[in-house]
């Protein structure tokens, strides 16, 4: 009989590649505890994101490469996730910050930002949501959470929990609905006390939702938060599309790595099954162009999205069956594996 050794389990896993990241699996380090018993492997495979999209064809090729190895006949794989850390934010126990950003406001940018970070949250990984959007801090109602709790004497402003996510807004500071009037250097120091002094722990993405537009207050916001990657919302729109382009201008003059855009309010499903495209179409696709980046997600208009919104309750935790809820839930896979990718460089 063959004896099974670790080298030879290694030898067919580094023929496995991760589909995403085109490296095999153990020059990527993702294999750990290998155990061997006469004929039994047992072995985890780290992955680095919870919100994984190829997790299950990664544990098929995986327990394929395994039993092919002589004297193998059971395996026993456990999928587990590390998130690879960007080495641009220091003092802080988060891994990765991830902005939304619009050219312009009401096509979507705090609906996306919101649903992003519950999915993330559904697929096991650790979220913050910092609304930063001082012209409309809407997040407080689209999560359902309109105070702050007490924060203990001597200790870091505690956020607000909702869905499994940490909350953080502009809005909880000044009142929702309240129009805001800010300088730059207000808002620079009210942003970074958001992210020093607030107790967010640890985190494997913290989602900023920025406020809409390029002006001198996102520029210094955007330089103001260690970004490791921005989501421009956009609708289909031809008009939407100059005001898109600026936005990507802006991550791009920052050096802020562009992990795709988001077409929302992309058609409406009518009763007979046909789609109609209110607000025309291709704006998405051709800012993905002009980006160089993907287009990650084509968002339907459904009343479900905005009801949940409304009501504080995301569509994909209010409706998770809708054709949005799981668009949303798979732009958040794309997004966190667009995210390790570019970490891991
Ligand atoms: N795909 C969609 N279908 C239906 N309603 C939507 C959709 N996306 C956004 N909305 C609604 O449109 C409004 C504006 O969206 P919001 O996310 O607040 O935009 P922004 O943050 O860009 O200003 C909200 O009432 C929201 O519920
Ligand atoms: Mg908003």
């Amino acid at each position: 009989m063959t004896q099974v050794t670790e080298g030879a389990i290694l030898k067919a896993l580094s023929q496995v590649q991760d589909p995403e990241l085109q490296r095999d699996l153990v020059s990527l380090n993702m294999i750990k505890n290998i155990k061997i018993d006469g004929s039994k492997v047992a072995l985890t495979v780290e992955l680095t994101t919870p919100a994984c999209p190829l997790k299950q064809q990664i544990q098929r090729d995986v327990e394929q490469a395994v039993l092919a190895v002589a004297g193998v006949d059971a395996v026993d794989i456990t999928m587990g996730a590390r998130v690879p850390e960007d080495k641009k934010i220091t003092d802080m126990a988060i891994k990765n910050i991830i902005a939304v950003g619009s050219g312009k406001g009401g096509v979507g940018k705090s609906t996306v930002a919101v649903n992003l970070a519950v999915a993330l949250v559904q697929c096991g990984a650790k979220v913050g949501l910092l609304d930063a959007d001082i012209y409309g801090p809407n997040v407080p109602m689209m999560m359902g959470v309109h105070t702050l709790p007490p924060t203990p004497q001597d200790m870091k402003i505690q956020p607000a929990e909702a869905f499994g996510v940490k909350v953080m807004s502009i809005g909880f500071m000044v009142g929702e609905g309240q129009p805001l009037i800010w300088r730059g250097p207000l808002l620079h120091s009210a942003i970074k006390q958001f992210l020093q002094d607030v107790d967010w722990g640890e985190l494997d993405y913290l989602i900023v939702d920025l406020p809409p537009g390029t002006g001198d207050v996102q520029l210094s916001l955007v330089q103001t938060v260690p970004i490791s990657g921005g989501v421009i919302v956009t609708t289909p729109q031809q008009v939407s599309f100059d005001d898109a382009a600026r936005a990507v201008s802006m991550f791009k003059k920052m050096d802020v790595p562009i992990l795709g855009i988001v077409e929302n309010m992309s058609y409406l499903q009518l009763e007979d099954g046909s789609l109609r495209r209110l607000f025309g179409e291709g704006g998405g696709e051709q800012l993905a162009g002009m980006a160089g980046a993907p287009l990650l997600a084509n968002i339907p208009i459904e009343e479900s999205i905005r009801e949940g919104g409304d009501q504080g309750s995301p569509v994909v935790v209010g409706d998770p069956n809708s054709p949005s809820a799981k668009t949303l839930l798979g732009l958040a896979m794309s997004v966190a594996a667009r995210m390790s990718m570019i970490v891991l460089g």
